[in-house]
């Protein structure tokens, strides 16, 4: 098809900074963007899905001098990780942009002087109180602290006062463009409770903004006044331009622009809601149909953010789970506008109830019984027996429901539609029983006509889910024996009818791994937090752990001296009750004793260890492990499948000895 004809639809994440690793909540709006992407395409859109990163400003220049990089150069390292970590999510970006890309430098310099010619930019002299860490002066009405300076209120670290010569954007001569645009357009903030803050943030008067730095020299150079950098925000916005080729590629441009949805945390939907539409009327630029400022994730009724030391790290999941689960519970969980709790046992029971039990099983269910029953290719029922309608017209009406839903971001509803039709599908079986029916010969059409309709339930649910779960449905439709990918069918072509008589299904494996709680417990509780103590190793039955080992943070060797490594000698070692994976190990440190839990139980048995000399942290906090107190963490590799594998010493060598 060709691109043109099509309508558009062009999708945006916020570029990330890239001062540190992303998390959960960085996670959550690309795995948005992305089912939002998958959806349309299937629907037949022409489809951009622009992410990327925000690699200029202070806070990057601060970030690289603490580690003894060049900005540049900690870039480069963190965009790798995050290009590891949307490469484990599935994320189907079109093009990853980096602020520090030459044609998005040379379009945010025709833009500045494209506003500059047009007076909407102008040199003056500005002095305020600044937060360095989130790139922004702050509003005058923040109160002054008691010890003379102002907090930040957005991530409650001290600010400084800056004072500088610098350029303005014209801000104040959009106040009223902006709402009247408001007021035609209701539906340009979303969801519509964020689209009153907004409005009324701009009548209580919008100042002019100023948008150049001099104290700041990693951003991009003001054209013709150098000395000046061109502030943060300003560069990072006009990424949505250069992204589809602004001032590169015409034609791009034209097909994509203006935005469908920019898609992001509520914590920057002013920037997006009031700066990016003035610059963008400044232009001359069209504006984007709707900005979207989705609710954040907290942990403990906490935003996660790393300044506060509550992040969730996706692979911790991703490691044991994969990246459909963690797609399906962000989405399903909390509608997109609201804040959600982030929780290890919430996450657990969607997987397991919806996941494993609800959908997992009937999948395996069915595929088990076409194979046993019909050697995995359905017979025709035959014209005497009767069609089912409820399963195809029930299909019908999700679909519809679906697609609205999916077109209006309403992810959870439309979730929550497909589990109301997969319960249909399971009561089906429930109240046919075709394991009886396969016991009578006589029953074999109705038993061909009840598979043929759970296999085409199945079938078209996959196809609607794919955009949510694209790893695990484009497996079903493996496991059905479709010829085609899900995301090679258009979404109108997928009928309930368009599953076939007599394809040839394979034996299914299970999807959905059940993972029990007190496992994956006992591993979230170390990776919640830095300042946790660490915990067993443990098993990792999915999938290899090489992508956790990319995301480390870079620590110094300062950092990595507070370590205190030691040789330890196993003198005991015992299964630790209700546990499968576990062991507790009375270790010999050479000047004390100390006890250990370790998830090693899968590799070793108790009577191996003891004599061993392995290397433990003798210096982490202790933690509690299944009502044990761990006093030190030993080191093992991981294997492939997921198992512990210690590194033992090959020659004697004493207890208490440091390892460095
Ligand atoms: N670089 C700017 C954005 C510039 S866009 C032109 C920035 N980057 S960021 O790395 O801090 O990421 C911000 C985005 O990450 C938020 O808008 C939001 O989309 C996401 N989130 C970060 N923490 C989050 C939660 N705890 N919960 C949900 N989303 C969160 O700001």
């Amino acid at each position: 098809m060709s691109g043109t004809s099509r309508p558009s639809f062009y999708v945006t994440t916020p570029i990330y900074y890239v001062n540190d690793v992303l998390h959960i909540g960085h996670a959550y709006t690309t795995i948005i963007a992305d089912i939002l992407a998958r959806a349309e395409k299937l629907m037949g859109k022409n489809v951009f899905f622009l992410t990327g990163t925000d690699e200029h400003g202070q806070k990057i220049e601060k970030a690289a001098a603490e580690r003894g990089l060049k900005p540049k150069e900690l870039a480069d390292r963190v965009v790798g990780r995050v290009l590891d970590l949307w490469k484990a999510l599935d994320i189907s970006y079109d093009f990853f942009i980096r602020t520090t890309m030459p044609e998005h430098e040379r379009g945010v310099q025709q833009l500045f002087s494209r506003l500059q010619e047009k007076g909407d930019i102008y040199k003056g002299e500005y002095k305020g109180w600044y937060c360095v860490s989130d790139e922004n002066f702050l509003p005058e009405d923040v109160p002054l602290e008691k010890e003379g300076h102002k907090v930040c209120p957005d991530c409650g670290k001290n600010c400084i006062v800056v004072s500088e010569e610098c350029y303005f954007f014209r801000l104040s001569a959009y106040q009223q463009p902006l709402l009247d645009h408001f007021a035609k357009n209701p539906a340009f903030v979303r969801p519509a409770s964020r689209m009153n803050e907004v409005a009324s943030f701009v009548r209580q008067g919008l100042k002019d903004l100023s948008i150049t730095r001099t104290t700041v020299k990693w951003g991009i150079p003001v054209p013709g006044d150098p000395k000046h950098t061109i502030y943060v925000w300003f560069d990072a916005l006009h990424n949505y331009l250069t992204g589809i080729g602004y001032g590169s590629d015409d034609q791009k441009f034209r097909t994509f622009w203006p935005a469908t949805v920019h898609l992001m945390g509520k914590d920057i939907l002013r920037f997006h809601a009031v700066f990016w539409p003035a610059f963008l009327l400044a232009g001359g630029f069209e504006l984007p149909q709707t900005v979207f400022g989705h609710g954040w994730w907290l942990k403990d009724d906490t935003k996660m953010s790393k300044s506060k030391g509550n992040v969730l790290d996706p692979y911790q999941i991703l490691r044991w789970f994969g990246p459909d689960p963690l797609r399906y519970f962000l989405v399903r969980e909390v509608p997109i506008g609201l804040d959600g709790n982030f929780s290890h046992e919430a996450f657990l029971h969607r997987v397991n109830s919806d996941l494993a039990n609800d959908l997992g099983n009937l999948i395996q269910r069915t595929l088990t019984m076409i194979g046993s029953y019909f050697q995995g290719a359905i017979a025709d029922p035959g014209p005497e027996e009767p069609k089912d309608e409820a399963l195809r017209l029930g299909f019908g009406a999700m679909k519809e429901k679906v697609e609205g839903l999916y077109a209006d971001y309403a992810l959870n509803k439309a979730l929550e539609e497909i589990w109301a039709y997969i319960s249909v599908v399971n009561k089906y079986l429930a109240e046919n029983e075709p394991w009886k029916m396969a016991k009578r010969p006589e029953a074999r059409p109705r038993l061909a006509r009840v598979l043929f309709q759970a296999a085409a339930a199945i079938r078209g649910t996959s196809h609607i889910l794919y955009p949510v779960m694209p790893s695990s449905m484009t497996k079903v439709w493996g496991f059905l024996g479709e010829a085609r990918r899900p995301e090679e069918v258009p979404w109108a072509d997928s009928q309930f009818e368009s599953y076939r008589i007599g394809q040839k299904a394979a034996e299914p494996v299970p999807l959905f791994p059940r993972v029990a709680l007190e496992d994956f417990l006992g591993e979230a509780s170390v990776s919640d937090s830095p300042s946790r103590p660490a915990a067993p190793q443990p098993s990792i039955p999915k999938q290899a752990p090489a992508a956790k080992e990319k995301t480390m943070d870079i620590v110094t060797y300062e950092e990595f001296q507070k370590m205190d490594l030691r040789v330890a000698r196993i003198l005991k070692a015992e299964p630790v009750p209700g546990a499968t994976k576990l062991l507790k190990l009375q270790v010999d440190l050479g000047t004390e004793q100390r006890t250990m839990v370790a998830g090693i139980a899968e590799t070793y048995k108790p009577e191996d260890l003891v004599g061993k000399h392995l290397i433990v942290i003798a210096n982490l906090k202790p933690a509690t492990i299944r009502g044990v107190e761990s006093q030190a963490m030993l080191l093992a590799a991981v294997s492939p499948e997921g198992r512990a594998i210690i590194p033992f010493f090959d020659r004697d060598v004493a207890p208490g000895a440091k390892v460095k």
